[in-house]
């Protein structure tokens, strides 16, 4: 029998509230304008596991994990155990806490490129602290990217450069990602003056398929940086702990980065970012200035070092990638059945599906939209995220749903 489609008529007198106090509504990746407007759930009220409750009472098993930063489960028994026994003792200190120690030692022992450690709230914390550390360390400006991929809301990479002057956007330029050639050429441009290049471990660029590196291109990388006098940073925050039994997606890869940064995953759920850097590079850290309010409260510390034993002793890894296999070998078959041709793409931990001949993501936002209305979160242009917590149940209920807002979109489309 068909799914009846949820009521969200409170999250929507809500949005409509929120519209009111706060410019624009929900704003970022939140905003609906980023996904389907009247489809999906619009304020939360709970988190349990592998399912969210929005504040009408409806239950979704969620693949959006909270765009990343949920890796174990909404409220994972660990990570909050730890959190609350943190708060027992408080969060802000004047001094740093023993867990911000902890955590250094615990990161500088884990990841074989790390000799030091700096921590910070957002992953844009960290990724500006890189910049400015390849600037400081080499005395060149030039930063490479790839083109189209996010690495910070700050100026230098705000997608929307709205209220940016140009300057504060100068000395950063791109190049395709996995072309080497294309390297070449933008190194070329600006022969002796690149500080660093800054990658993600794929390709996860929002409205793309997704693109997994070829051992040349890692390979390359390294070589061309190491000719050009150049530093190598991985953005490992949206992949880190979803790409490797170890979290580190450098060894997945076959990068071999002077600098890499967390974030998201890393706290499951709490505020942490963190960057981690080789020796030579340890002077030219101790010089930067790198402090704000909150960098240093202890419970997102004892959540990370939490979510790193759980991750281990639980083999996240290993079940977030049976799942996330078996939920796009699902798909893939219930799509085709329904006569679409679609496209899944990225690690199965992190998968992103589009439709074929849907250069406009229509038949995405549809599908997507009728999933969110009967329990399923996925996101039509930016990739999914398969947490620890997705059980067999939830697979199941899943597929289910997928089938029939498959038949959805297909009639819609007839
Ligand atoms: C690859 C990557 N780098 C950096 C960032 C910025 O992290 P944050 O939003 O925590 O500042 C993001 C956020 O989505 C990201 O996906």
């Amino acid at each position: 029998m068909a799914r009846k489609a949820y009521d969200l008529s409170k999250s929507y007198t809500m949005l409509e509230r929120a519209e009111q106090v706060v410019p624009g509504g929900v704003y970022g990746v939140r905003s609906v304008r980023f996904a389907v407007y009247g489809k999906y759930p619009q304020f939360i009220r709970e988190g349990r596991g592998s399912r969210l409750i929005d504040v009408d009472g409806n239950e979704y098993v969620d693949y959006i994990s909270a765009f990343g930063s949920i890796l174990l489960g909404y409220r994972h028994p660990r990570v909050e155990g730890a959190v609350r026994e943190q708060a027992e003792r408080g969060n802000a200190f004047s001094f740093p806490s023993d867990r911000w120690l902890e955590l250094a030692e615990r990161l500088v022992e884990r990841v074989d490129v790390a000799d030091w450690v700096v921590f910070g709230k957002n992953g844009s914390d960290v990724t500006d602290y890189a910049l400015r550390l390849v600037r400081a360390y080499t005395g060149r400006k030039t930063i490479l990217v790839g083109a189209g991929a996010y690495h910070t809301f700050q100026p230098w990479g705000v997608p929307l450069p709205v209220g940016v002057p140009e300057a504060w956007r100068s000395h950063v330029d791109d190049f395709r990602f996995g072309d080497v050639d294309s390297l070449e050429q933008v190194f070329a441009r600006h022969r002796g003056d690149v500080a660093g290049v800054m990658v993600s471990p794929f390709k996860h660029d929002a409205f793309h398929d997704q693109e997994i590196p070829s051992r040349t291109y890692t390979d390359a990388l390294r070589e061309i940086c190491d000719r050009e006098g150049a530093l190598l940073v991985l953005d490992d925050i949206r992949a880190g702990f979803r790409c490797h039994p170890t979290g580190l997606s450098h060894l997945a890869f076959g990068y071999q980065p002077d600098v890499i940064c967390y974030g998201k995953a890393i706290g499951n759920g709490h505020p942490i970012s963190v960057l981690v850097g080789t020796e030579a590079l340890r002077e030219a850290a101790s010089r930067l200035y790198f402090s704000a309010t909150h960098f240093f409260s202890a419970e997102p510390m004892a959540a990370a070092l939490a979510t790193i034993t759980a991750f281990d002793d639980e083999k996240a890894f290993a079940h977030m990638s049976q799942a996330g296999k078996a939920l796009c070998a699902g798909l893939e078959e219930r799509a085709n059945a329904a006569g679409f041709r679609v496209r899944i793409t990225g690690p199965p931990t992190m998968p992103f599906l589009r439709f074929e001949d849907d250069p406009q993501f229509e038949l995405a936002r549809k599908w997507c939209g009728e999933m969110a209305l009967r329990g399923v979160l996925v996101h039509p242009v930016h990739n999914w995220f398969v947490s620890a917590a997705i059980s067999d149940d939830d697979l199941v209920r899943s597929l289910d749903v997928a089938e029939e807002c498959f038949a959805l979109t297909r009639a819609d489309r007839a």
